[in-house]
């Protein structure tokens, strides 16, 4: 026993030496001994492997290759297999090279007739990941509300999990849009009503932990008609102001957009007074402004935004409106139970008539409705309609509340502000503020302009207001 070891021992210090035949020799006992282990490798497809079968004591018996269960691969020096894939190091390693799946598998090495004695080696072999996309060419195209299937293909030993991102208007995210439904362990994607919001570009990742990780991208297009917001909706039109449009267009392919005055078949075109402009924001957004400078009479009404695409056509109107100004109500005492209401209104369409309401005061009574019909001699100062109306039947030391709204060709407009009188009062110089003011447009001013606010919506001091107050006191003495 002691013998034993103390040969095992040395046969081995003689091995690490390199003194293989002193070894041998030097040893009494002759019986072959198998050095290597077993081993157990994990190899990248396309390495080269060594698998090793030293054995002490060979002499003249030899050995035995074999890929398990039963290809034998060299007999001594001999290749029996004739793979040229496979080659005997030394007379006793095997080296495999480029290894692919097929190479896969337990080799043993053995020794003749002592079967007993061997090394096995097991060889795992691993490919890193590929994939494919399918549609190969990456791309999908399909129609807003159609179902669409996108699918990577991904090969590797181990099979390789997929992951997706979608990349939307250059953001990238991990989490699918909703709507997406992975199927077939991930490797497809299934849409089965294709919004604006799947559009985008999907990677899917596949990764097995060998090598590097592979990609694709499918890039998904969904086709879909105009889809229009325009801003504002409305502009009330001054004579010489300039206002502007915004047509907000998206569609997919992108649309041809233009301006159409409506009830009319062609285009606005670009002139002194009209301007146009369009960007496009790929890959969906075109916005088209329309200006108008210098307004007259005639561009009040309303006119669309028109957008067609191969998908579609949409349209959108906007307004600028020709409803009369809001009328600033005025008074006058004429008798102990009357009152003489007054007022101009501002209007590019003659006004055809107004309606005035009257209560109490402070009091839940019912409006009383008169309407004021206007006969074609009523004063006319070009754009401004001067009118007045004698309240009777007033009782003595009441107030009473007055609202006036004006029509004309384009409608009824917003409601004066509600003015306070009663029989007897004096003449008013400013009316009692209760309600919004609607702010008056300077003639020359540029709404598009941010500080076109914070000036339109002082009151008396407008140039506007001022004229119309003008001309109302000549509309008085004309009386
Ligand atoms: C084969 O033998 C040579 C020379 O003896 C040595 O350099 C080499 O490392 C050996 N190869 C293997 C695989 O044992
Ligand atoms: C290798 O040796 C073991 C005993 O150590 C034996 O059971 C096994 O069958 C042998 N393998 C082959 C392939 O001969
Ligand atoms: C992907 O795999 C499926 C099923 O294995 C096959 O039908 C399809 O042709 C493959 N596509 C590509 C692009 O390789
Ligand atoms: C208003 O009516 C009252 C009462 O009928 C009358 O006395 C007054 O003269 C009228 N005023 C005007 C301006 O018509």
């Amino acid at each position: 026993m002691l013998l034993t070891e103390r040969r095992v021992l040395l046969r081995a210090l003689l091995l690490l030496l390199g003194l293989k035949t002193v070894a041998t020799d030097a040893i009494s006992d002759d019986s072959p001994l198998m050095l290597s282990t077993p081993s157990n490798l994990n190899v990248i497809e396309g390495a080269t492997v060594l698998l090793p079968c030293n054995v002490l004591n060979i002499e003249r018996k030899v050995r035995i290759w074999k890929h398990l269960p039963s290809r034998i691969l060299f007999s001594g020096s001999i290749s029996v297999s004739r793979d040229t894939q496979i080659h005997l190091v030394n007379g006793s390693a095997l080296r495999i090279d480029a290894i692919t799946p097929r190479y896969e598998g337990e080799y043993v090495c053995l020794v003749s007739h002592h079967p007993a004695l061997n090394v096995t080696h097991r060889i795992h072999v691993l490919v890193p990941p590929t994939v494919e996309a399918d549609p190969s060419s990456g791309k999908t195209i399909v129609r807003k509300g159609n179902a669409a299937t996108l699918a990577c293909n991904a090969s590797g030993i181990p099979q390789p999990v997929i992951t997706w991102t979608h990349e939307h208007d250059g953001i990238e995210s991990t989490s699918l849009p909703s709507g997406v439904r992975q199927v077939l362990g991930g490797s497809q994607l299934q849409i089965a009503s294709a919004d604006v919001h799947h559009a985008g570009a999907y990677r899917c990742t596949a990764d097995n932990d060998v090598g590097e990780t592979a990609a694709a991208v499918i890039v998904l297009t969904v086709l879909y008609a105009p889809e229009l917001v325009v801003s504002p909706e409305w502009i009330h039109g001054d004579e010489g102001a300039t206002v502007e449009f915004t047509c907000t267009c998206n569609s997919a392919p992108p649309s041809h957009i233009a301006w159409v005055r409506t009830g009319q078949e062609t285009p606005l075109v670009a002139s002194d007074r009209v301007k146009l402009k369009q960007k496009l924001t790929p890959p969906t957004t075109t916005e088209a402004w329309l200006k108008l400078q210098r307004l007259r009479g005639e561009d009040l009404g309303s006119y669309a935004c028109m957008a067609k695409n191969s998908v579609g056509q949409s349209m959108k109107t906007v307004e600028i409106s020709g409803l009369a100004e809001p009328v600033q109500l005025r008074g006058d005492q004429s008798g102990d139970t009357s009152f003489l209401l007054m007022w101009t209104a501002k209007s590019y369409s003659p006004i055809i008539e107004y309606q005035l309401k009257i209560r109490r005061h402070k009091s839940d009574d019912e409006w009383t409705d008169v309407m004021i019909p206007v006969s074609e001699e009523g004063l006319q100062q070009s754009l401004f309609f001067s009118h007045s109306y004698n309240v009777t039947g007033l009782e003595p030391g009441t107030r009473y509340e007055a609202v006036l709204q004006a029509h004309n060709n384009f409608g009824w407009n917003r409601p004066s502000e509600t003015m306070l009188f009663s029989a007897g009062d004096p003449p008013t110089t400013e009316p009692v503020v209760s309600s919004t003011y609607l702010p008056f447009y300077d003639a020359d001013l540029d709404i598009t302009d941010p500080t076109y606010l914070k000036q339109g919506s002082s009151t008396s001091s407008s140039p506007t207001f001022q004229l119309v107050h003008i001309l109302f006191l000549i509309g008085l003495s004309l009386l």
